[in-house]
């Protein structure tokens, strides 16, 4: 090999950082937006947000779909169109990210968190059950009931869907992070009353940051984009009966949304299969046990997530620690809701008595790189570190 053929790596070259999960743009996405340029729809409203719209509510096969600034204000408004007010109670997961709660106090209602399945991480049937008992014996029914897709993955709706029905209880399905995923035939996040997608630059789609609202009830998703638009009466001066919000996402970011929505089938693929390469690569470590997929839809595996069975959190901990210092971005599962400063004053509902799986599952589990454009030496990369860290 001559020096001119030769590839010369510097012995001090900095080493590429691998993130958790980053944004992945395909071959349509810039056509939207120039198209949005060149007709000067640049505000929060446009043809391509109609199409957005119309082509998400198409693809999860809901009712009506309402695009707005984020999930966090997406949540807002579904709690808001549901009546929720400062003196109701909302029962919510407590293995999620603080956005699912933040809109809950944003209307001075109060949240009581709801623990984990161990086979779904998602909310436990048995811990709600319990806790709606115990809230129809002292008169307080929750106003909605917030359950959170984790990871990619839906929740068991065979068991929640039917308890709430059955105390009245609508149902707001956080779905920040499951578009794609499956709940039998269903698309996650149609399940409840309204379901909640989001697309931030981390999610497996993204409009560089957004959200969305779907339901089947088109008078909510009306109802929503009313408050999404300052509450802003049709009339032809400004008269508002009501506060509202400026939540409406733009025309340009909908461009985005429409070339991603096109890809989003490859995009599941690519972190099923990112998910499943993790699985057989590391099947050497007995001590890793891979977030379970509920035998009841498709996880769209968004985060590859797992548990350390032995060592505790001390070894997860330096687990982490050592794939940072190896330039690779994996993170801690959620700290429940229930052990953060801010909300530790509510109540918490454990799966069983005296057992909570949310505690044990932040006690030792971890998300790594899941990037649907993560490339398989990316991924090898992963593995040796890993492999490095736990090595006995
Ligand atoms: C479970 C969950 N809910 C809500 C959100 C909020 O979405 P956004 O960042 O679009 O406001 C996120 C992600 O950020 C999330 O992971």
């Amino acid at each position: 090999m001559t020096a001119a053929t030769a590839t010369i790596i510097a012995p001090d070259a900095p080493v590429e950082r691998i993130a958790l999960s980053v944004p992945d743009i395909g071959e349509h996405e810039q056509r939207f937006v120039d198209e949005a340029f060149a007709g000067n729809w640049i505000g929060p409203l446009g043809p391509n947000l109609d199409a957005f719209e119309r082509e998400l509510a198409a693809r999860v096969g809901a009712g009506k779909a309402l695009a707005v600034s984020s999930g966090t204000a997406g949540l807002h408004l579904a709690l808001r169109c549901l009546g929720v007010g400062s003196e109701d109670r909302v029962f919510c997961s407590s293995l999620t990210f603080a956005a699912s709660v933040n809109p809950i106090r944003y209307l001075g209602a109060e949240p009581v968190f709801v623990d984990s399945d161990p086979d779904t991480w998602c909310m436990s049937p048995r811990a709600l059950e319990r806790a709606l008992q115990a809230a129809q014996r002292k008169g307080r029914l929750p106003k909605v009931v917030l359950v959170v897709n984790l990871y990619g993955q839906s929740a068991d709706f065979r068991a929640i869907e039917s308890l709430c029905g059955s105390y009245g209880v609508p149902i707001v399905e956080d779905a920040a992070e499951s578009l794609g995923a499956t709940f039998e035939a269903r698309a996650s996040g149609t399940i409840g009353r309204i379901g909640v997608y989001s697309f931030n630059g981390n999610k497996i789609i993204t409009t560089g940051g957004g959200g969305a609202i779907v339901s089947d009830d088109v008078a909510l998703v009306d109802r929503a984009r009313h408050l999404a638009t300052q509450a802003r009466e049709a009339r032809p001066e400004y008269h508002h009966l009501e506060v509202g919000y400026n939540y409406r996402m733009s025309n340009v970011q909908a461009g985005i949304g429409r070339g991603q929505l096109r890809v989003l089938d490859a995009r599941i693929a690519a972190r099923r299969g990112v998910f499943d390469r993790y699985r057989k690569l590391l099947a050497h470590i007995p001590e890793i046990t891979w977030m379970p997929e509920a035998p009841f839809g498709q996880s769209s595996r968004w985060l590859s997530v797992a548990t350390l069975t032995s060592g505790g959190a001390a070894t997860r901990d330096a687990l982490l620690a050592s794939l940072d210092g190896a330039g690779i971005e994996a993170r801690h599962v959620w700290k429940p809701m229930h052990r953060q400063p801010v909300f530790e004053a509510y109540d918490y509902i454990p799966h069983e008595v005296g057992f909570s799986v949310s505690d044990r599952l932040y006690g030792t589990g971890f998300c790594l790189p899941s990037s649907s454009s993560l490339t398989e030496a990316q991924q090898h990369r992963v593995v040796h570190a890993i492999d490095a860290a736990l090595a006995p």
